[in-house]
């Protein structure tokens, strides 16, 4: 496949032609919604940042993402994933970020045309680190206004980002349109939690709205920090359900306890203290953020016009295949 060609390819799927800058196709560069332009930049920030950080804890954290992914999308291993891909002509990855798993999937896939689409600065990242892939394209877009002509595309992938956009709803129907039939899309949702982390979490999220990045930056650290300590107490609580908190009885450790019913304190020491700090940065810093319950979930999904299956659920998200009949 020739990179050249598959960027005109590209560019034929667009209901209007768009500018080429450093090897990214820019769809649509800036939001008119103050807080999709607010989480876009934080975004810009984030992955800028982390790409030029611990190379090591992101290649971790790069096949420990993979890994969940087949989890998370109902594919026993990678050999089923691939042969599932190489079925699609068209495969968007919606929300690419740093397009690790874009590149994935054109390296599992090398017949298939792969889009990574996001609508922060990680679109020039993605795309200088993989310019010589050549059947994988990137895109500066809102996954909520595509401008891809309809019923174009095999299967999206919208893995950890509906919830970062500005109206969820709008843009699962959105995605759903350019599907073609019989396509799948693969999305994820936060899950809500203990009412106390809910309500914390909103609240938080009004407040790191108006500091700096550096600021956030800051907490972001502390709070890494704080679950680092968390765990290191190595104390186990046997909790008890609390029904109308939403807190899950069990035996867990603290910092579990505190992360999943209070405040996010994110910490794995495998992972690292970058990736770690990253990851605290990446809830509390954007504006757009929403979780759901299973229940809207499927409402969601009805309201796209995707088939509902059973899907995965656990403490942190709600995610499956849906198909567009
Ligand atoms: C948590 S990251 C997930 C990135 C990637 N899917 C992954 O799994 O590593 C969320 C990404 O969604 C992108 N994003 C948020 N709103 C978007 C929108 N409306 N259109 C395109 N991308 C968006 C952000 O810029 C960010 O890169």
């Amino acid at each position: 496949m020739n990179k050249m060609n598959n960027f005109n390819k590209v560019k034929s799927l667009f209901k209007h032609q768009f500018l080429k800058k450093n090897n990214v196709l820019i769809v649509s560069d800036a939001s008119e919604f103050v807080n999709q332009e607010q989480t876009n930049e934080i975004f810009s920030d984030k992955w800028v940042k982390y790409n030029k950080e611990d190379l090591e804890g992101q290649e971790k954290l790069f096949e420990f993402q993979k890994k969940w992914y087949l989890e998370l999308y109902g594919f026993s291993n990678e050999e089923e994933l691939k042969s599932y891909l190489c079925k699609k002509e068209i495969i968007l990855d919606a929300g690419c970020g740093l397009g690790y798993k874009a590149k994935w999937f054109a390296d599992l896939s090398p017949n298939s045309l792969i889009i990574g689409m996001d609508y922060s600065d990680a679109a020039f990242v993605a795309a200088k680190n993989y310019i010589d892939t050549p059947n994988l394209v990137f895109v500066k877009g809102d996954i909520g206004n595509t401008n891809i002509k309809s019923g174009l595309i095999q299967y999206v992938s919208c893995d950890q980002v509906i919830h970062h956009t500005e109206d969820p709803q709008k843009t699962m129907v959105e995605l759903s349109r350019i599907l073609s039939p019989g396509g799948e899309l693969a999305v994820y949702v936060y899950a809500k939690k203990a009412l106390s982390r809910e309500l914390m979490d909103d609240y938080f999220r009004v407040k790191t709205k108006e500091i700096s990045k550096e600021d956030m930056w800051e907490l972001s650290e502390q709070l890494t920090e704080l679950g680092k300590r968390l765990t290191e107490l190595k104390i186990n609580i046997d909790v008890p359900d609390i029904p109308l908190l939403g807190i899950k009885g069990g035996e867990m450790d603290m910092q579990r306890f505190i992360y999943w019913n209070f405040l996010k304190c994110f910490w794995n020491e495998e992972l690292g203290k970058e990736t770690s700090i990253s990851t605290n940065y990446d809830w509390y810093a954007p504006s757009n953020a929403l979780r759901y319950s299973k229940n809207d979930f499927i409402q969601m999904l009805v309201n796209a016009n995707l088939t509902v299956r059973p899907f995965h659920s656990e403490e942190a998200c709600h995610s499956g295949r849906f198909l567009k009949e």
